[in-house]
């Protein structure tokens, strides 16, 4: 089986280093020329654990090459992946399918032969006819099928997830494509994963539905756990409670900061601006997204509250700033809304993350200062704020955080520590949605007011 992935992004590298794995020879084309010598040579363009041995394995193997040149691949494949970037729009939420459609143009005119053209990429219901319809007319002798395939990745265990999916989901009405699509996840038959198969409009839908729901199963906790600082509950307790319920399940019911990362934002607008269109508005994901949007800056509040009421003129020490552990991606972090209202305020910030540093440095406040470890971060801070629960931060030292800090405040947005525990080193601590500190925040913010 010759498979093409065009782009070498996330989704794409992944997928491809993890077909060339199951014994298929796969070709990722990008137009990226830096990218490409980096992959070449065994350099990783991003962090995901396990993807380095992978490719390099893959590569030596010859099942697994790297090139530019879109129409030798591609009038070579059986089946060409599209697994180009879908960015939202900027200015009103829709996705921009400009690169799948450039994609779509190109391999129309470089393709030969029966093609199966796959959009990995999450694109909205009818993107699939839309591909269809362009190749179509930039090649009216072209014969293809376009399938719906898409993935359900999460970064930092994306090799795992891939190897070992819940379900697969393909989305054709080919007969052919089918049994072709069959073929190359044949392995994952042998370890039973679910291949189930649809029309195509229902598998594109099927991608944003599952992305949507898990958005608004974090923002539900995360609205509970406000009313749990507010009533005296405690959030761990409520989620455990509520997760053994096999109806509802115990994944994705960590309070936290808000939900960031390059999917659920995008996607979430994405479904509600296609729903708006088509007269059936998802309310549900409406209010999910500005919940969540509003969110990441009332966080902010809550380390202003944590140093009594103001924070012009001290220094907030920041621990993480990726949007989840495992990554170096910083898009749509938490982090980057809080430290820009934690700057607005007068506040300096210092900050260490594990991996995620340089790519957070365009898109945070130009004085943010860098630092290489927590202790670092916690010299002459007011407050420690944990904002990704990277395994480094679970045990720190809180003595030693102690003796350096202008003033022990621990600000906890994961739930990481135990209360108890914090406390007893002599700490304020600030976390989510446990109770009696919503309760002691109550009239410490009523005096901050005064
Ligand atoms: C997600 C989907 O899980 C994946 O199926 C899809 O293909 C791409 O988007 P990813 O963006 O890698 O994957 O991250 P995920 O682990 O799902 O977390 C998303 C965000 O939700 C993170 O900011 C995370 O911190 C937050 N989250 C997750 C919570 O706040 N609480 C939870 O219980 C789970």
């Amino acid at each position: 089986m010759r498979i093409v992935m065009i782009g070498a992004g996330y989704v794409g590298l992944v997928s491809g280093a993890c077909f060339a794995d199951f014994g298929h020879n796969v070709i990722c084309v990008d137009k990226d020329a830096q990218r490409l010598d980096a992959l070449r040579n065994g350099r990783m363009p991003i962090f995901e654990p396990g993807l380095d041995v992978l490719v390099e394995e893959n590569s030596e193997q010859g099942r697994l090459g790297f090139t530019d040149n879109l129409i030798e691949a591609v009038s070579q494949a059986d089946i060409v992946f599209i697994a180009v970037g879908t960015p939202s729009r900027r200015g009103d939420g829709y996705a921009d399918l400009s690169y799948v459609y450039g994609a779509a143009r190109e391999i129309a005119a470089a393709m030969s032969g029966f093609t199966v053209i796959v959009t990995k990429s999450t694109v909205p219901v009818g993107t699939g006819d839309e591909v269809e319809r362009i190749v179509a007319e930039t090649n009216p002798k072209a014969e293809f099928a376009v399938v719906s395939n898409p993935e359900f990745l999460r970064e930092g265990s994306a090799i795992e997830d891939f190897k070992r999916p819940d379900r697969i989901v393909i989305g054709t009405d080919n007969e052919k494509a089918r049994k072709l699509m069959e073929e190359v996840y044949r392995p994952l038959y042998l370890n039973a994963s679910p291949i189930l198969h649809m029309n195509r409009r229902t598998a594109e839908l099927t991608k944003y539905a599952a992305n949507a729901f898990l958005a608004m199963k974090i923002t539900f906790i995360n609205e509970m756990a406000d009313l749990c600082e507010q009533v005296g509950a405690d959030i761990q307790d409520v989620s455990r409670g509520m997760g053994m319920d096999q109806r509802i399940g115990a994944k994705f019911l960590h309070a936290g900061p808000g939900y960031g990362g390059s999917c659920f934002p995008k996607d979430t607008l994405a479904l509600v601006k296609t729903a708006q269109d088509a007269d059936s508005p998802t309310r549900l994901i409406e209010a999910t997204v500005s919940v969540n949007e509003q969110r990441k800056r009332a966080m902010a509040r809550k380390v202003i509250r944590a140093v009594g009421g103001k924070v012009r003129g001290k220094t907030i020490g920041i621990l993480g700033l990726t949007f989840k552990p495992n990554t170096d991606d910083m898009r749509e972090s938490p982090a980057i809304s809080i430290i820009q209202t934690l700057v607005d305020k007068g506040a300096e910030i210092k900050a260490y993350d594990p991996e995620g540093m340089d790519q957070a440095k365009p898109l945070l406040p130009p004085n943010v200062k860098y630092c290489k470890t927590p202790y670092e971060v916690a010299e002459e801070a007011s407050a420690l704020v944990i904002v990704t629960e990277w395994n480094v931060f679970r045990s720190l030292d809180l003595d030693r955080l102690k003796t350096v800090m202008a003033s022990p405040v621990l600000v906890d947005l994961r739930n990481i520590y135990r209360p108890e525990q914090v406390r007893q080193a002599g700490f304020t601590y600030a976390c989510i949605g446990r109770g009696d500190r919503g309760l002691l925040d109550a009239p410490e913010a009523a005096r901050a007011a005064e």
